[in-house]
C-alpha cells in the first residue's frame, strides 16, 4: 500500500473526490474485502478512534454497515437516532451536532431529511463528517459501492467499467442516490440512461450528464446494467403518480423487461426494494440481481471511507 496522502476532512459528494482519490478508495476498499474474508475479521487501524453514527432519518443498510464496519476497525461506534434524542425535544441540528463534537469523535455520520445538512455541519465542526444521505442531494457512499460493484462484476468477467451503458430507472426526482450516481458514473466512463415517468423526472434533468427516454423499453434495450430507484413515497407531493399499481404495471423491471439488455445485465437496486413495484420478486432474487453483492461491498466501502477519513492526518496502514 503506497502512502497516499488523503487531503479531505468531510466527503459531502463524489465530486468533492478527483478520479484518482476516487481510484484509491474503490482500492482500499478491495483490501478491506480481503479482511471480510478472513476468519477473525477485525483489524487494529482505528483504535482509539471514535464514530458517531448520527441518523436522524430511517437506514437498515447504512447505518448498520457503517456501524460493522467501524467494529471490524476497532473504532469506539456510538449511535444516534432522531427519535430517543433532544431532536425531538426541538434542539436545533447545529446544538446537536456542536454536543456531539463536544465528546470529541474522529468522525460524525450523518443521514438527515435536509439537503445540505451534512454541508451544514462540515463548515461547524473540526471533526469529519461522512453524508450519509442528505435529503434529495446526495448519497455519495451508496453511489461509491455501486461502482464497486459494478468494477467487480466486469473485472470478473474480465471486462472493463469503461464504455459501458447503465440504465437508471424509477423515481430520480426524489433521488439521492440517482444523483451521486450519475456523478460517479460519469467519471468511471460508464454512460447513463434516464427513464422515469414525466412527473417522476427532476427539474433541469436536460442539463444533466445523462441520455433521457421516454419509453421504458427502448431504454432498457441493449444496456449492460439496469439500476431501479426506489419509489420515494415519504418525499413525493400528492398527486405525481395516479396510483401504486398502475406504476407497478406500466414500470416495475420485470424478467420480460431485462430480456431486453444486454445477455447477463445484471440488476441494482440500493434498497430498500418495494418488490412488485419497481422490481419483480423473482427478478430482485434471480441470478442477474446484485442487490445482495451491494449490501456486501458496502461494509468494505465504508471501511475505506472510515480508514481513509479518519486517519488522514496518521501516518498508518490499513490492515
Ligand atoms: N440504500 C440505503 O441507503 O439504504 P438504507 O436506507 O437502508 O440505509
Amino acid at each position: 500500500m503506497d502512502n497516499f496522502i488523503w487531503p479531505h476532512k468531510d466527503l459531502l459528494d463524489v465530486d468533492d473526490l478527483t478520479p484518482d482519490q476516487l481510484l484509491h478508495l474503490l482500492n482500499t476498499a478491495e483490501q478491506f474485502q480481503e479482511v471480510n474474508s478472513r476468519a477473525v475479521k477485525k483489524v487494529p487501524t482505528l483504535r482509539g478512534k471514535g464514530v458517531v453514527l448520527f441518523f436522524a432519518e430511517n437506514s437498515t443498510r447504512t447505518k448498520t454497515s457503517f456501524d460493522i464496519a467501524g467494529k471490524r476497525l476497532s473504532a469506539d461506534t456510538f449511535s444516534l437516532a432522531k427519535s430517543g434524542s433532544s431532536l425531538n425535544k426541538g434542539e436545533s441540528l447545529k446544538d446537536t451536532a456542536l454536543t456531539l463534537e463536544a465528546m470529541s469523535p474522529d468522525i460524525i455520520v450523518i443521514r438527515h431529511s435536509s439537503s445540505g445538512a451534512a454541508a451544514f455541519l462540515a463548515e461547524r465542526l473540526d471533526c469529519s463528517i461522512i453524508n450519509a444521505g442528505d435529503g434529495w442531494h446526495a448519497h455519495p457512499t451508496q453511489a461509491l459501492l455501486d461502482s464497486y460493484t459494478l468494477r467487480r462484476f466486469w473485472r470478473d468477467q474480465g471486462q472493463e467499467m469503461r464504455g459501458k451503458t447503465l440504465l437508471i430507472v424509477g423515481d430520480v426526482a426524489h433521488s439521492r442516490v440517482a444523483r451521486s450516481n450519475i456523478k460517479l458514473l460519469n467519471i468511471m466512463g460508464v454512460k447513463v440512461r434516464l427513464f422515469a415517468p414525466r412527473t417522476l423526472l427532476p427539474r433541469g434533468v436536460d442539463t444533466w450528464p445523462v441520455e433521457v427516454f421516454d419509453n421504458l423499453e427502448k431504454a432498457v434495450s441493449g444496456v449492460d446494467a439496469v439500476m431501479c430507484l426506489r419509489l420515494q413515497l415519504e418525499r413525493q407531493a400528492a398527486g405525481l403518480l395516479p396510483n401504486i399499481s398502475e406504476y407497478a404495471s406500466r414500470f416495475c423491471i420485470n424478467k420480460r423487461l431485462m430480456s431486453l439488455a444486454a445477455p447477463g445485465a445484471p440488476l441494482l437496486h440500493p434498497g430498500p426494494m418495494n418488490r412488485g413495484v419497481e422490481v419483480a420478486s423473482d427478478m430482485a432474487d434471480s441470478a442477474n440481481s446484485l442487490v445482495l453483492d451491494q449490501v456486501n461491498a458496502g461494509v468494505a466501502v465504508r471501511m475505506a471511507i472510515l480508514f481513509l477519513f479518519g486517519t488522514r492526518r496518521d501516518t498508518i496502514q490499513p490492515a
